[in-house]
């Protein structure tokens, strides 16, 4: 797992991962606006390939941000995506990703805490959120998603590790 700012050369691989595991996909400059802007907050898991010149394989990514306008007026960290590929999961990847962009978010950018988005039927992401990172329930943001589906808007307290 490493921060991408050198790896601004993955961004093409990070956005084919999010295109295979997510319905919310971003343009390729999207990606961009976060590296450049934010660039201690996005990390990517690669495994690595021996053949030399190859690029290693991206195996997962978070691509996080800080909020720049937010609404309650508190300098804080949100988490723009979040996936890893099926043959890489269930190994704490998507922990250790989150929680190197965490402490970031407190550490680089003083962010009080840490928002995202999750749709209420993804279980699998609901436990590593709830129980093995330890966000809470904001709120409920109804037809968040282009389905139409509800989203769970989560936030966690960051102010202990700035
Ligand atoms: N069902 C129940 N619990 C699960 C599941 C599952 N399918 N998958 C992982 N977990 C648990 C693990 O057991 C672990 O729990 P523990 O701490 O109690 O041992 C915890 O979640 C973390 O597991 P990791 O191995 O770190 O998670 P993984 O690397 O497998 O990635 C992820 C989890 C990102 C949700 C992955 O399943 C995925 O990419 N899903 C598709 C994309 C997605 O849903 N992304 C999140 C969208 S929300 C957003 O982007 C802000």
């Amino acid at each position: 797992v490493s921060s991408y700012p050198s790896h601004i050369s993955l961004l093409p691989s990070i956005q084919q991962c999010n295109l295979t595991n997510l319905p919310e996909n971003y343009f390729l400059k999207y990606y961009m606006y976060h590296a450049l802007t934010w660039p201690q907050l996005s990390f990517v898991a690669v495994v690595r390939n021996n053949r030399p010149q190859a690029y290693p394989k991206v195996v997962g990514y978070v691509l996080a941000k800080m909020e720049e306008d937010p609404a309650d007026g508190i300098q804080h960290g949100h988490i723009t995506s979040l996936s890893v590929m099926r043959t890489h999961r269930r190994l704490g990847i998507a922990e250790k990703l989150m929680r190197c962009s965490q402490r970031a978010m407190a550490e680089a950018w003083n962010a009080d805490y840490v928002s995202l988005h999750v749709r209420m039927s993804n279980q699998a992401a609901l436990h590593l959120y709830k129980t093995t990172l330890g966000f809470t329930v904001e709120k409920i943001e109804s037809k968040y998603y282009a389905d139409g589906e509800d989203a769970y808007a989560m936030k966690m307290d960051l102010r202990n590790m700035q």
